[in-house]
């Protein structure tokens, strides 16, 4: 009986001391546990004399049930206070300003040729991809591109083969194309072209956007209609094209295009360098030849093409000098490209 009221006294104490509800878990354990001291005192009760055991085991459950109350308050009280604790530390200030998570954008090349796709999806031309890999028949030949084109030097187009070459144009998806599908036509041809060309304007890889028309009645008046949409869209509402005579081998006639500079509306600035005018593509009438190359008749059928640097367009709109800056990958520059 003694024994049982020290028992009793240390176990107390011990819960009321017990700085944290592991601790408290511990002198449990040394109490109700297994090994504990209440449960030996159970064990022993054979050793006690029959006549006092059921005097003896009520005191001790008695002192069982009193322990387990006791842990169990003590229990509450200490993760009350734990969890007080834990809320306090992790306490957030919602008001403070967040961290910003830094987010990638669209490559202005990406974004241009979007746009790009964007004007003249609108006007109904379907897209079309030819092959990054072209042999010297689609890139040149059926483009009614002579053998000695200076283009065909190995000084300008990079050779896989004495057959096979990385593309020089987009134009070549034109031929691709007018094989399998026959007018009428109305097709983009977005796509990387390769040149052995390098400096501030010109780079070994840049990207092209070819377009193509081909119907009945077809004429350069279309063209320049077209054009002057494109160019109201892409560079300002008051923005006015020019032809100029040039020369493709697989147009016939053949045109630079101009477009007013937007700039100085052109009156005349650095940019236009004091002309009013930025050349911004190529373009003809299709070479009747070449629409014979695909089994399509001249004499029924007219088309128009022009061929365009996406690079450039992007170079002229955001008043970008050097080409480079495209594949630098300097964040500073590409970041400045964000809706
Ligand atoms: N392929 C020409 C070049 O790379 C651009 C071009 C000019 C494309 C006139 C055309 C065109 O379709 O009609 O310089």
């Amino acid at each position: 009986m003694q024994d049982l009221k020290t028992i009793r006294e240390e176990a107390l104490s011990a819960a009321r001391q017990a700085p944290s509800s592991r601790a408290l878990y511990e002198v449990k354990m040394q109490y109700l546990g297994r090994g504990g001291a209440v449960t030996a005192l159970l064990k022993g009760m054979k050793d006690v004399p029959p006549e006092q055991r059921p005097a003896f085991g009520k005191q001790v459950n008695d002192l069982r049930a009193a322990l387990e109350a006791a842990f169990e308050e003590a229990e509450k009280a200490l993760s009350a206070r734990e969890l007080g604790e834990k809320l306090a530390k992790e306490q957030e200030d919602v008001t403070m300003p967040g961290r910003k998570r830094a987010v990638g954008t669209l490559h202005p090349v990406t974004r241009m040729k979007n746009q790009l796709i964007d004007i003249f999806a609108g006007m109904g031309f379907e897209i079309f991809e030819g092959p990054e890999i072209e042999n010297q028949y689609y890139n040149f030949t059926a483009l009614n591109t002579p053998e000695d084109h200076p283009a065909r030097d190995m000084q300008d187009t990079f050779y896989l083969s004495e057959e096979f070459l990385l593309r020089t144009q987009t134009s070549a998806g034109q031929i691709r194309l007018m094989e399998k599908k026959k007018p009428p036509i109305k097709m983009l041809c977005p796509g990387r072209v390769f040149r052995s060309d390098d400096d501030a304007t010109h780079s070994p890889m840049f990207h092209q956007m070819e377009g193509l028309v081909v119907d009945r009645g077809v004429t350069l008046c279309d063209l320049q209609g077209m054009l002057d949409e494109f160019a109201r869209v892409m560079f300002s509402e008051h923005s006015k094209t020019r032809l100029r005579p040039s020369y493709f081998p697989f147009t016939e006639p053949s045109v630079e295009v101009d477009v007013s500079c937007a700039a100085c509306g052109g009156k005349g600035c650095p940019l236009c360098k004091g002309t009013g005018w930025i050349e911004v593509l190529g373009a003809g009438m299709v070479n009747r030849r070449v629409l014979e190359n695909c089994g399509i008749d001249p004499d029924v059928y007219t088309g128009f093409a022009f061929g365009m640097g996406v690079e450039r367009i992007a170079m002229l709109k955001y008043g970008i000098n050097n080409i480079k800056l495209f594949t630098e990958n300097d964040v500073r520059f590409l970041e400045q490209f964000k809706d």
